[in-house]
This record gives C-alpha cells, sequence and structure tokens, in this order.
C-alpha cells in the first residue's frame, strides 16, 4: 500500500483509508461482524487510515474500531476522530457543541469507548457558529500537548476558517466532500489548503454509493438518511443515476468497476488528497484496494471528465437544513 503525507504537518498514511459511518448509522443496517471483520482486513492489506466520529451510532462506532484495534499493534492505525454533533436519545441530531470544555469532555468519553490512551487526528465535525475556531484548537492543542491527541483536523470548512485555524495550529488535514459528482472544493478551498500546506481526507469519493451505481431506496420503514438527500430524489435521481450509468461503461471499457473508477480520480487529483472509502463489507473492501494500484492516464481522465463534467451532479449535496451548517458552502 502507497502511502501519503497528511499536510506538511500531518501524519503518513495509508493512500486509501476506511471510513465507518455506514458500519453505525446513516445508511441503514450493518452487519457487526461483517463491519469487523472489513475493519481487520483493511488493516492486513496495509490501510492505515481509520475515520471514525464520536457521534456515529451514538459511540456505538468508536466501540467497533476499539474492538478492531484490541491486540493489534497501535502504530498500524491513525485514527481519525469527529466530534462536535449532539444526539438525542431517540438518534435526531440537536446541534453542535465545540466549547473548549466541551472537546475535553468528548475526548475523555470517546477514549473509554475505543480503549485508547490516544487518537492520531482530531476534528470538530462542523464549525460551530457559537465557539471561535481558534478556541476549539486552543482546546484540542491542549490535548494534543497532553499526548491524548497527535494532530489537529478540521472538516467542511471554507477558504476563510482554514486561514484562521491555520494561523492558529498546525492543521493536518481538511476532511471534505470530492467526488465526481462533488468537485465544489476545487475552486477555492483546495488551493488554500495547498497554499498551507493542509493535506485533504476526501469523503463521499463514491458520493455515498450514487456515482458507484449501488444504491437502492430503503425499504419500508428504514432509515436511510440518503432517502432524504437532494440527490437522491426524483428527476435529481435519475439524472445522477445516467452520470453514474455513464461511468459504468466507461470503467468497463477500462476493466474497472465504477467505484475503482471513481476512486482512482480522487486519488489522480493530487499526492495531497487521501480517499476515505465508505467500505462495510470485505467484498466492497476489495474492490476500493484495487482501486488504489489504478493510475489513471491523461486519456482516462479526458473520458471521464467527458461522461461526468465539472457540476454535472443534480441536487445539492446535503438537504438544506445541513446544507445551513456547511462553512464551506458560503461563499469565499
Ligand atoms: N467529515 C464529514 O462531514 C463526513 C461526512 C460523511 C462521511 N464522512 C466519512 O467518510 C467516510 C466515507 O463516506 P461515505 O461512506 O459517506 O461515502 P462513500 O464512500 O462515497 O459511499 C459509501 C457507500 O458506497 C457504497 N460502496 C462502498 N464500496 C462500494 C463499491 N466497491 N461498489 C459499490 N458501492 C460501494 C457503500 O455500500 P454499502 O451500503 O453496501 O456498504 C455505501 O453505501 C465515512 O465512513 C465517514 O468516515 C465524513
Amino acid at each position: 500500500m502507497e502511502h501519503r503525507k497528511l499536510g506538511r504537518t500531518g501524519p503518513r498514511v495509508s493512500a486509501l483509508g476506511l471510513g465507518l459511518m455506514g458500519m453505525s448509522d446513516f445508511y441503514g443496517p450493518a452487519d457487526e461482524a461483517e463491519s469487523l471483520s472489513t475493519i481487520l482486513a483493511a488493516m492486513d492489506a496495509g490501510v492505515t487510515l481509520l475515520d471514525s466520529g464520536d457521534f456515529y451510532g451514538v459511540g456505538h462506532n468508536e466501540a467497533l474500531l476499539g474492538r478492531a484495534l484490541k491486540g493489534r499493534r497501535r502504530d498500524d492505525a491513525v485514527v481519525s476522530l469527529k466530534f462536535g454533533a449532539l444526539r438525542d436519545p431517540a438518534g435526531g441530531f440537536i446541534g453542535y457543541d465545540n466549547r473548549p470544555k466541551s472537546v475535553k469532555n468528548f475526548l475523555a468519553y470517546s477514549l473509554q469507548r475505543l480503549g485508547l490512551d490516544h487518537v492520531d487526528i482530531y476534528r470538530p465535525s462542523r464549525l460551530d457558529p457559537e465557539v471561535p475556531i481558534e478556541d476549539t484548537l486552543g482546546a484540542i492543542a491542549d490535548l494534543r500537548d497532553a499526548g491524548f491527541v497527535r494532530h489537529i483536523g478540521l472538516s467542511e470548512v471554507g477558504a476563510a476558517t482554514l486561514r484562521r485555524a491555520a494561523a492558529a495550529q498546525p492543521i493536518a488535514d481538511l476532511q471534505i466532500e470530492y467526488s465526481l459528482l462533488s468537485r465544489g472544493v476545487e475552486d477555492t478551498i483546495l488551493p488554500v489548503a495547498r497554499e498551507l500546506g493542509i493535506g485533504v481526507t476526501a469523503y463521499g469519493v463514491l458520493s455515498r454509493g450514487l456515482i458507484a451505481g449501488s444504491w437502492t431506496p430503503p425499504a419500508a420503514g428504514r432509515f436511510d438518511f440518503r432517502a432524504m438527500s437532494p440527490r437522491f430524489q426524483g428527476d435529481n435521481l435519475r439524472r445522477n443515476a445516467a452520470l453514474a450509468e455513464a461511468l459504468r461503461a466507461l470503467a468497463a471499457a477500462r476493466g474497472l468497476t465504477p467505484a475503482q473508477m471513481a476512486i482512482a480520480w480522487v486519488a489522480s487529483r493530487g499526492p495531497d488528497i487521501v480517499p476515505v472509502v465508505g467500505a462495510r463489507r470485505r467484498d466492497r473492501l476489495v474492490e476500493a484496494l484495487g482501486a488504489a494500484a489504478v493510475v489513471l492516464s491523461a486519456d482516462d481522465l479526458a473520458a471521464v471528465e467527458a461522461v461526468v463534467p465539472k457540476g454535472a451532479a443534480a441536487g445539492d449535496r446535503y438537504p438544506a437544513a445541513q446544507m445551513a451548517f456547511l462553512d464551506s458552502e458560503r461563499p469565499a
């Protein structure tokens, strides 16, 4: 497995990361034993970057990751953890809290659930409009100085916040949605991240299954976050599915699956970018690992651009209420 360094100050991580979110939340029921086997298989294959959040399954995701890491060499994992999203006992989202004392409290509980003495990258999942970013980062820096955190990361913030953050603390990476269907990051955020020496961990590389052609609507009574997402609805869904079909045909001609083409495309955007793929099963993981070895030629990239041009996606990437919390979507 190739490795990439996250930004000027961040850790070296596998060129492909594994995102654990869907193993606990958002995408309908997951098979716990298969989730665990998938994490272990990823580590066996050399994947070091493992991404989680304390609110994924309200602690479930951390406990799962903790079980996977038991008996493993701690240095074989780069644990990336998000905090700040607040849930109620019914699973509802009730806001964000990035106050310094809350940051420290969140990490105390997270380390217990993970069974670890430190996390490698700790990041607020969203900007808290009530709390200056410098205060939040200062709290993480205290945790870092005390040995509970190795590096500071960010998630879904825009260029102006990146600049404020980088002026306050060394930032390893920005985690942000980046895929063939989500290319907004290219205009301002990516150039500024590069200028500041901040790496990018790209999520939603498969557009949550949409560009991989693997999403099907949930059965009645089953919760799937995507069913509420504009890209997965009505005419938007039909148009996006047509893009996925065009990518599938192109990938097949190259002996690849659409998921592999989509992952390789993100990886091709620069050595400072690490795709984090949300595989919940070992067969999906094996497919993603296959993509890590794919290098797309200039002709391949031009062909991809022709079938899925920038801006081709129909619909916003989140429902309106959640778009409002995306600092990354505010005008620069
Ligand atoms: N910072 C943030 O705001 C943020 C937001 C969202 C996610 N994340 C992180 O990023 C990670 C990845 O994001 P994500 O899971 O939303 O997006 P993703 O990787 O784009 O999509 C995951 C979906 O793609 C499907 N899939 C996986 N491998 C596939 C393959 N080889 N072929 C076809 N379909 C495949 C999965 O199917 P199955 O349903 O069958 O498993 C799942 O439904 C998350 O786990 C989380 O750690 C961060």
